[in-house]
């Protein structure tokens, strides 16, 4: 029995059957989509919404033909939101570098599985050389590394599963063999992910206590210390602090070194959410911002962020890498035992595990640390012209201080009701959408509605900024007049 070639012919031939085939493919799905991203200025941010029933997506008997599948494809260029679009500055999500694309789509075509060496031998060892050297740059000590997953969240959970292990020596008993209840500490303002792990842990949600904030949102010290002493006499046990650098809707940072010192002096695992902020270990200029992080027992960063890699690609490093093996480590027998470089699936939350590390690996030796540190600069750049642009404006408000390239602030005209001013903004952003095609996002923030700018894309210009601020006078102008 022989397949037939329509069969074959869905996939690369390893016999060289069917090269041209595939080159013409390739080539006709490459042109498709190059007049969509090339031209991403001219396509719409935030395409209207389109309700798609189940239906739409049937499940056909027969194969289709190659042009009903570009026409498909065409259908979701036009309903996509289009992050590449300079006026998208709504969200964290960045347009990928050219290189991620192209290790996206080199890393599917080789299939390699990061559960174990044997399946990956060149990928394992990357995977391990670049978590510890970005550990390094975070300025972790030599005994650190790290493990590559999909998506923030997820590294948030492994390092607090981390912590539990190690802090409440429970890798092989239960929370429920514990004589008290474990809690960890962060900040009121810290992402909903830090909830979902103590959930995932077996801690509870309850006991994920919120640390009051200041007026820049950072954590309070004088009540960390205080809701630490307080869960002591409440017979709790805590093991651990989150710090954030660069909180998810106005970019603080927490005081690290006095996070740091906290944690030393009550025996807790310090992690640094530093999904966001992470990047600027890049910026000679601005690399400061998160001293301390140093002293971190682990980190999570999120390199899809400020690193323009395409999703996902997340990272989570430990500042004594052999103690999270210890502690984590869970083998499995069908995977030849390594010792040189552990199988990634034994010491990660993840199994097979997709490669991630392709695409960064590809975008540091497209960018270098030097370009980089251009594209981290360019986005503080643009932030000091943002910044100058609302403060020129009396009828609108940052939530506070600014400390990376995300804005927020919203609109409080003197003329209008406290009560009212949830809805002038609500409406701005749909103005700004609808008439001008800018998008920015709407956050809930200390019970107020505000917007929200994320200034990643290097194509972003001042003049984008200036256009977008000559809108945000004509609307308010509209309503002052009405
Ligand atoms: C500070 C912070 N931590 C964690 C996360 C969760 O990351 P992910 O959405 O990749 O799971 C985010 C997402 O925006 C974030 O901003």
């Amino acid at each position: 029995m022989k397949l037939e070639d329509e069969i074959l012919n869905q996939f690369i031939g390893p016999d060289n059957s069917n090269r041209k085939q595939v080159e013409k493919l390739i080539k006709n799905v490459t042109s498709q989509l190059l007049d969509f991203l090339s031209n991403a200025e001219q396509k719409p941010t935030y395409p209207t919404f389109k309700q798609l029933d189940c239906p739409h997506f049937q499940i056909q008997e027969k194969p289709l033909s190659e042009s009903k599948i570009h026409s498909n494809l065409q259908e979701l260029y036009d309903l996509s939101m289009n992050s590449a679009n300079p006026n998208y500055i709504g969200h964290m999500d960045s347009m990928p570098t050219l290189w991620s694309v192209i290790g996206d789509y080199i890393a599917s075509a080789i299939n390699n599985n990061l559960l174990s060496l044997e399946m990956s031998p060149f990928l394992t060892q990357l995977e391990y050389s670049l978590t510890k050297q970005f550990a390094r740059l975070f300025g972790l000590p030599e005994a650190s590394g790290g493990v590559m997953l999909s998506g923030g969240t997820l590294s948030n959970i492994q390092a607090l599963l981390v912590a539990r292990n190690i802090k409440l020596g429970i890798k092989n008993g239960n929370v429920f063999s514990l004589k008290k209840e474990p809690v960890i500490f962060t900040s009121e303002h810290s992402h909903s992910s830090i909830q979902k792990t103590g959930m995932m842990i077996g801690i509870g949600v309850e006991n994920v206590i919120k640390i009051k904030t200041d007026e820049n949102s950072k954590i309070d010290c004088n009540d960390l210390n205080a809701q630490i002493e307080e869960q002591l006499r409440l017979g709790k046990q805590p093991f651990a602090i989150v710090a954030t650098a660069g909180t998810t809707v106005s970019g603080n940072i927490d005081p690290l070194k006095d996070i740091s010192k906290i944690a030393e002096q009550n025996n807790l695992w310090l992690h640094v959410d530093a999904i966001y902020g992470g990047a600027v270990i890049f910026s000679k200029k601005h690399k400061h911002l998160i001293t301390g992080i140093e002293q971190a027992d682990s980190i999570s960063f999120n390199p899809q962020k400020w690193l323009y890699i395409s999703k996902t690609s997340s990272m989570v490093l430990f500042r004594d890498f052999n103690k999270m093996i210890d502690s984590f480590r869970i083998s499995a027998p069908y995977m030849k035992e390594q010792n040189a470089y552990v199988n990634l699936g034994e010491i990660n939350i993840q199994g097979t595990k997709y490669a991630e590390i392709l695409k960064l690996w590809l975008s540091l030796q497209g960018l270098g640390k030097s370009g980089y540190g251009k594209l981290i600069e360019y986005s503080f750049h643009l932030t000091k012209i943002f910044k100058t642009e609302i403060s020129k404006r009396p009828f609108l408000k940052l939530v506070c201080k600014t400390e990376m390239n995300i804005l927020c602030f919203r609109g409080e005209p003197n003329y209008l009701a406290l009560e009212k001013f949830d809805t002038w903004n609500e409406n701005l952003q749909l103005y700004l959408l609808s008439q001008t095609d800018f998008f920015l996002s709407l956050p809930k923030y200390k019970n107020n509605l505000w917007l929200r700018a994320v200034l990643l894309n290097p194509f972003l210009t001042s003049k984008h900024i200036k256009n977008l601020f000559t809108h945000i006078d004509y609307y308010e102008n509209t309503n002052k007049n009405r």
